[in-house]
Formats: structure tokens, sequence, C-alpha cells
């Protein structure tokens, strides 16, 4: 869909400038746009962790990138000892978030792309890990076009779509997952209209989406995440619509903490579940979602806002970044690939075999 007169304001919130990477320092967003430069693979693992950069597939590239950055001043030594550093760096930005399976995914490319290079000088590697890392950036944006415009199918004319955390342009390359399919629903002109759920502890549906939808004019309202159950009883969702950091082999689907809650709800009111999801975040080697690895983030996160005290100084707090939803209550899976219904199990695997 570029090109499209409508597509001019979706921004790109990571570009490769010169010999560095860009990207939109979402933690600051929706008061200010903050660009931030980075040069090296200790700012990429900040980033991560910091939610600088967040969403499965934008957090794998710029891991991609993050190990380019981390081999590059490598001196000319035996491939053996290159190899080492690449798996020291590896495992280094592996630890700065541990749910979101396109992270592993593009780190366990570098080291295969490496090892299968490993009769060649280590500057060609080096040279190589850049032109994948913008490979996957390239593809990215092509994959996400692709989930909008396979997804935009399932939703009918003057839809009203229940969504959750941010799946957009700032969580991809270029449109997102979940958000992806909004946006090119919009594109072909249905008239839609978003409920944005704000995404407690750190609002990334309230401060992120409902600024990207805001820029493309799509037609929303934020709503407070305990609003969710209401606004389907009272019949104005048609669709929830999420995005995932990972998905389990047998449709088990990890994403932000909420997703969970939203799918029961809306099982209860009868209301379809769908899950956007490229198939870098598809875990083929996890039987079930209980084998996901959740993140746990620092208890600051729901004690303030700002400045603010939301919770006294010493209470502790359990702070899951995500839940897993079991994939009895998910509708469908819109992928690159297509959209995928159950058994998920026989499904799923069949998808990996497809051209
Ligand atoms: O903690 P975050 O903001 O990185 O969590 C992001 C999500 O849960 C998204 O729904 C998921 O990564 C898909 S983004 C296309």
């Amino acid at each position: 869909m570029t090109g499209n007169k409508k597509d001019n304001n979706i921004i790109q919130s990571i570009q490769w400038i010169d010999d560095h990477i860009r990207i939109l320092d979402q933690t600051y967003l929706p008061e200010r746009e903050v660009f931030l430069d980075i040069y090296e693979v200790g700012r990429v693992w900040e980033a991560i962790r910091s939610l600088r950069i967040r969403g499965a597939p934008a957090i794998g590239i710029v891991a991609a990138y993050g190990v380019y950055f981390g081999m590059k001043g490598f001196e000319e030594k035996s491939y053996w000892d290159f190899e080492t550093e690449l798996k020291r760096t590896c495992e280094y930005l592996a630890s700065s978030r541990p749910t979101a399976v396109n992270l592993q995914w593009v780190l366990d490319r570098a080291m295969r792309t490496a090892h299968a290079m490993r009769e060649k000088p280590t500057i060609q590697i080096k040279t190589q890990l850049l032109r994948q890392a913008m490979a996957i950036h390239e593809m990215d944006k092509q994959i996400c076009a692709k989930i909008g415009r396979l997804g935009q199918d399932l939703i009918p004319d003057g839809a009203a779509i229940l969504t959750h955390c941010n799946t957009g342009s700032l969580a991809t390359g270029k449109y997102g997952t979940a958000l992806s399919i909004i946006y090119h629903a919009h594109f072909a002109g249905k008239k839609i209209h978003v409920w944005v759920g704000e995404t407690r502890p750190i609002l990334q549906g309230s401060r992120l989406t409902s600024w990207e939808l805001l820029k493309s004019d799509i037609n929303h309202h934020v709503i407070a995440d305990s609003m969710a159950g209401w606004v389907m009883y009272n019949k104005q969702v048609d669709m929830v619509l999420v995005g995932t950091d990972r998905v389990a082999s047998n449709g088990d689907t990890a994403n932000k903490i909420g997703t969970y809650g939203l799918a029961v709800l809306a099982r209860h009111h009868g209301i379809p579940f769908y899950v956007a999801a490229p198939l870098s975040s598809i875990d083929m080697s996890l039987s079930s979602g209980k084998e996901i690895p959740i993140e746990e983030r620092d208890g600051e996160e729901l004690r303030k806002i700002g400045r603010q005290m939301t919770a006294p100084d010493k209470s502790p707090v359990y702070n899951l970044a995500f839940d897993v939803t079991p994939h009895e209550l998910i509708t469908a899976f819109i992928t690159e690939k297509g959209i995928v219904k159950p058994d998920f199990t026989q499904n799923l695997a069949a998808l990996f075999q497809k051209k």
C-alpha cells in the first residue's frame, strides 16, 4: 500500500543513517518527538531494556544492528575468536528482554550467518552482519504491509475494533502488525472505530497507539483498561485485535499484560479475538505457552507515573509485562502467509511448510 496518499503519515521509528541507527525514543511520546542516534551495542541494550524502542519486531530489528555494532570493532583474529565474541554479544543482547522471540530469532540468524562464513575473513562477516540487519529491517516492513492487507479483509465496513498495547509503526519496521490491519482497513476506505486500551502500567495504548491513530486520522477513543468489559457488554465492540511477542506451537500466545483478560471477556461476549503474528514471532520449539519466559519489570513502573506516586513507596509490587492467552480463546492468527484457524498445532506447523 506504499504510494497511497494516506500512507504519508506513517512514521518509521528506526532508520539506518550512514553508520548508525536513529530511533524515535518512545519514552517521550506523546509529548515530544525525540530522536536518538545509536552507534554501539551497549546503547542498543539500554534502549531495548528501558523501552525507548519496544514491540517484538522492532526489538528484533535494533538487536540485529546491535550485533553489528558489537562486532564492528573486532580486530582481525581467528574466526573462532570472532565466534566467541559474537556469542558473547548475542547473549548480552538476549539479556535485555526475555519474552519477544523475535530477538532470539535475529540473534540465532546472526550466529548461523557467521558460522556459514567461517572460512572467510572476519571483515567480510562483519559486512554481512550489517547487510543482514538491513535486510531484516526491510523485510519487516514488507511483512507488516502483507499482514495489513490480508487482515483487513476480516474487518467489515463500520466495524469497532478493540486493541491493546502498541502494535503499530512504532513497534515494527513500518505499519505494525495488528495496527497495520487497522491502517489498511482505513486505506481501503472503511469507516472504522478503534477502542484503544490504555495499557497500564507503561501506557503503550494511550501514549503510543492513539498518537499513531491521530496522525493518520483514524477514528478512536482511548479507554481505561478496566472499561473493556463494559464496552463489550454494550455491544460496542465487533472484534478484538492484538499483536504478540511469542506464540507457542499450539497457539498459546504471549502478549502485553491484560491481553488474557480481554480474551476471556471477548469469549464471554461472543466477540472474535484475533492475533496478528509475523512468522518471526512464532516459536515452534515450544509445545505450549507454559514454556514462554515472562518478563517481570521494576515495581517503580506501578508505583509512579512520572513524579507522581501511584502506590506507597514501600508497597511490594508484582509487575509482569506479559501474560499468555490460551489458544482456545483465539479465533485466528493473521500472518504474512495467511490466516490460520484452529487446529493451531496442525495449522501453524503447516504454515512453516508453505512456500
Ligand atoms: O512491552 P512492549 O511494549 O514491548 O510490549 C509490546 C507488545 O506486547 C506488543 O503487542 C507486541 O510486541 C507486538 S508489537 C507488533
